[in-house]
């Protein structure tokens, strides 16, 4: 039986992965490695815990003896990398954890790999990582693979730093890898500091909807299933060494993003949208902020034939409907680090900022 070592299989988009994957793939072994931090969340994995194919580990990736263990108790073929400090405004007020996990953890990951794996062994090490890496865009254009990397933020600049080691370890000696570098996802178990989550949470208890500086920067917004594909679709079939980008097509600036969150709840709840649109607050903009990110993942399609089933609309319905059907979910992430962390991080904003 192959076996798969997915770090970070807790977190968002790792538990996403591991939902989809587990149950669909009894031939291949799921090796979840995760440190637990607070983004995540062993309730997300309850449907395949106790699959025979699964196998929960709690480690540190940015402990070396750590990684050496696991890849020698199991011996892994590949690794889903996705174990990451993901949050930018974390990064501005405490980077270093991010230095870390995201460079030091993916480190320590490549050597295990360079000392276990023969050349010719058909392993694989897939690195998530983000398109953070390139910086931001203007009013026009595209990240393509070849654009060059730009990073704004502590975290991008960790990714970035993860990605040119990974690509390192490979021109260097070998270690078959891929990348894939994408664009925002949303939808169900995405921690409630990021966007989507934050307001449609703070919607539903009355509070202020902090959107930062004017709410007109750009993202191309993803649901995290099509990412998750996208990701499994590569790890099987995409060409080794190669990077793909992986995005929406789905540009929104952040204010439209809010407002459809908005729209979306009254339809659910049946409050009126003047009621949620006017929780609307601008507040101080984060430092360094990236203005636009979109992706053009044409390599993917062309190569591998994937392209989003989500639209924004429908995947946003379902995230929405996604929360409201979650309470239980939703009260174990509301631990005391989380509001210590809604406290520090808006509580130092302006709210009279436009
Ligand atoms: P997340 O913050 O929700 O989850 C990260 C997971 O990694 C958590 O379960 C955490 O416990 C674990 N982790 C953190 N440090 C660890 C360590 N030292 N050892 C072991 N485990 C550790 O992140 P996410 O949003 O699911 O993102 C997953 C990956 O995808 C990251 O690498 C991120 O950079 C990348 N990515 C995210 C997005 C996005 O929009 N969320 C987009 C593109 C790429
Ligand atoms: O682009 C991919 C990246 O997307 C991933 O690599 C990161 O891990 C992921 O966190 C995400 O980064 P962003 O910084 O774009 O996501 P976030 O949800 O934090 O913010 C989205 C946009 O919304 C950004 O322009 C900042 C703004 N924002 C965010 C928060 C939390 C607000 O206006 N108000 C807020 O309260």
């Amino acid at each position: 039986m192959k076996k798969i070592i997915v770090t970070g299989g807790a977190g968002f988009i790792g538990s996403n992965l591991l939902n989809l994957l587990v149950p669909k793939n009894p031939d291949r072994l799921f090796i979840n490695l995760d440190m637990l931090t607070y983004a995540a969340n062993l309730y997300s994995l309850k449907d395949i815990d106790g699959c025979r194919n699964y196998i929960f580990e709690k480690g540190d990736i940015s402990d070396l003896e750590t990684v050496k263990n696991l890849f020698r108790k199991y011996e892994p073929d590949s690794v889903i990398h996705l174990a990451a400090e993901s949050h930018v405004d974390r990064s501005i007020v405490d980077p270093a954890a991010f230095i870390r996990t995201n460079i030091a953890g993916t480190f320590n990951l490549l050597e295990a790999c360079k000392t276990n794996w023969k050349p010719g062994g058909g392993n694989l090490f897939h690195h998530v990582s983000t398109d953070e890496v390139y910086g931001s865009l203007g009013d026009t254009g595209l990240f393509s693979e070849e654009t060059r990397y730009d990073p704004s933020s502590p975290y991008s600049a960790s990714k970035a730093a993860s990605d040119h080691l990974v690509k390192a370890y490979h021109r260097t000696y070998g270690i078959p890898v891929k990348i894939t570098n994408c664009s925002n996802n949303y939808g169900p178990r995405q921690f409630p500091e990021k966007l989507v989550p934050l307001m449609i949470l703070n919607a539903l208890e009355g509070k202020s909807l902090p959107v930062y500086g004017k709410g007109a920067n750009v993202r191309d917004w993803l649901f995290v299933e099509d990412h998750c594909e996208a990701i499994w679709l590569v790890f099987e079939n995409g060409r080794v060494g190669e990077t793909y980008n992986i995005g929406g097509s789905s540009e929104r600036r952040n204010i439209e993003v809010v407002k459809s969150i908005c729209k979306v709840l009254s339809e659910e709840i049946e409050r009126p949208l003047a009621e949620l649109e006017g929780l609307i607050t601008y507040v101080t903009d984060r430092p360094g902020h990236d203005l636009r990110y979109a992706i053009d993942a044409s390599k993917l399609k062309r190569e591998l034939g994937w392209q989003p089933k989500e639209t924004f609309e429908t995947g946003l319905g379902k995230t929405v409907r996604w929360y409201l059907g979650n309470g239980e979910w939703i009260g174990k992430i509301k631990t005391g680090e989380y509001r210590n962390w809604i406290a520090k991080n808006y509580g130092e904003r302006d709210s009279s900022a436009q």
